[in-house]
């Protein structure tokens, strides 16, 4: 039940710190044991190259987490959308192994590479929501989400919960191929560090609130940029607003921008800026300033190590691996706030189901 909340969407965003808890208890012992089945972990650690088959959000968070898995396990991670496999597959190196993303476990574009997966006798994974599901029922492995059900059409918690799971997994892969970079991931500690930044913003949701009824309310477009790390949540966080404020928005990498799209910012375009990479971020702020000169009204989300002084929005720092957790909160705020400062029903957009069972 919803209670006291407007909306699943703001409950669902709420729950994340505690989704990430509850993942971190249930997926490591209490002596840093992964709970990750062994049978999962040697068939992973025999393969030389990972496929992530996802559609929308999912597909968002594969990306999330591919710098991740790739550094601790040291095998290469490719990202696909269902919908551009269904028919022909990727070309497959020796031993590829499949994981499919899913909040669901119903997304008939997914299930449509899973049979085609299964008819090759490949290993696949199924990382849902819902025990199960179909996709869990027809994949060699599940792995369950922990996230409680969403209802909100906008998936949020479930991202996080993907994410999550995603270094979880990499980690407990990375550890079983003797990796360094493994062992140097304290995760447990990491994930406390993240929700607790979490729970941070969503305590300070009211300044979001009031930002977009300002910067949101009228506008037709809307742009969010990063690099990195930051590029994948600039991803997720366009596909969030669009989705139920029906701002037309997209989510660049930022130095792609010169390259064609900045034709589009006039005075106004709000556009957001995405900085917790610190390889990276100090390159965002110059496209800021770019767009800045050519009229936009840009807000500034960054964590604290590379925060200014103007910046609208600043978050604790957090390891590399898990900045997307952190990230994404605000930019659903943002796109809550948005639709409901435009009057529509938040949790149930035009056009949208929350399970898409047809191709
Ligand atoms: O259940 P799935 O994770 O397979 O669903 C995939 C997409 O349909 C889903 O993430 C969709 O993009 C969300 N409505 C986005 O908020």
């Amino acid at each position: 039940e919803k209670g006291m909340y407007p909306f699943y969407m703001l409950k669902e965003i709420d729950e994340q710190p505690a989704v990430l808890r509850r993942l971190a208890q249930t997926y490591v012992t209490e002596d840093g044991q992964t709970t990750i089945d062994d049978a999962l972990l040697t068939h992973m650690s025999q393969s030389d190259r990972i496929y992530v088959v996802a559609c929308g959000t999912s597909y968002n968070a594969g990306w999330a987490t591919k710098h991740a898995i790739e550094t601790m396990t040291g095998i290469p991670v490719e990202l696909h959308v269902s919908s551009e496999v269904g028919y022909r597959l990727p070309m497959l190196s020796k031993h590829p192994f499949f994981i499919f993303l899913t909040q669901s476990g119903e997304t008939a574009d997914s299930r449509q590479v899973l049979v085609k997966v299964n008819e090759l006798n490949l290993p696949a994974l199924t990382i849902t929501n819902v025990a199960g599901s179909t996709l869990s029922r027809e994949a060699t492995y599940t792995l369950l989400l922990h996230a409680g059900p969403e209802i909100a059409v906008a998936s949020t918690k479930a991202y996080t919960a993907q994410v999550t799971l995603m270094n979880l997994l990499g980690k407990a892969l990375g550890m079983k191929l003797d990796r360094q970079e493994a062992r140097d991931f304290d995760i447990v500690h990491e994930l406390g560090l993240a929700a607790n930044a979490m729970d941070t913003i969503i305590n300070e949701k009211e300044v979001i609130d009031q930002a977009m009824a300002q910067l949101l309310e009228t506008t037709r477009n809307a742009f969010y940029i990063g690099r990195g790390a930051d590029y994948y949540v600039a991803m997720e966080a366009a596909l969030k607003l669009k989705e139920i404020s029906y701002i037309q928005t997209e989510g660049f990498a930022a130095g792609e921008l010169k390259h064609g799209t900045i034709a589009l910012i006039e005075e106004g375009t709000p556009v957001f800026g995405l900085i917790t990479d610190t390889l990276t971020g100090p390159h965002t702020r110059g496209n800021l300033k770019e767009v800045e000169s050519r009229g936009a009204n840009t807000f500034v989300i960054a964590s604290e190590a590379l925060a200014k002084e103007s910046d609208q929005l600043v978050m604790a720092n957090v390891h590399e691996f898990l900045t997307p957790l952190v990230t994404v909160v605000p930019t659903q705020l943002i796109a809550y706030y948005a639709s409901l400062h435009r009057g529509y029903d938040v949790d149930k957009p035009r056009n949208l189901a929350k399970a898409v069972t047809v191709e």
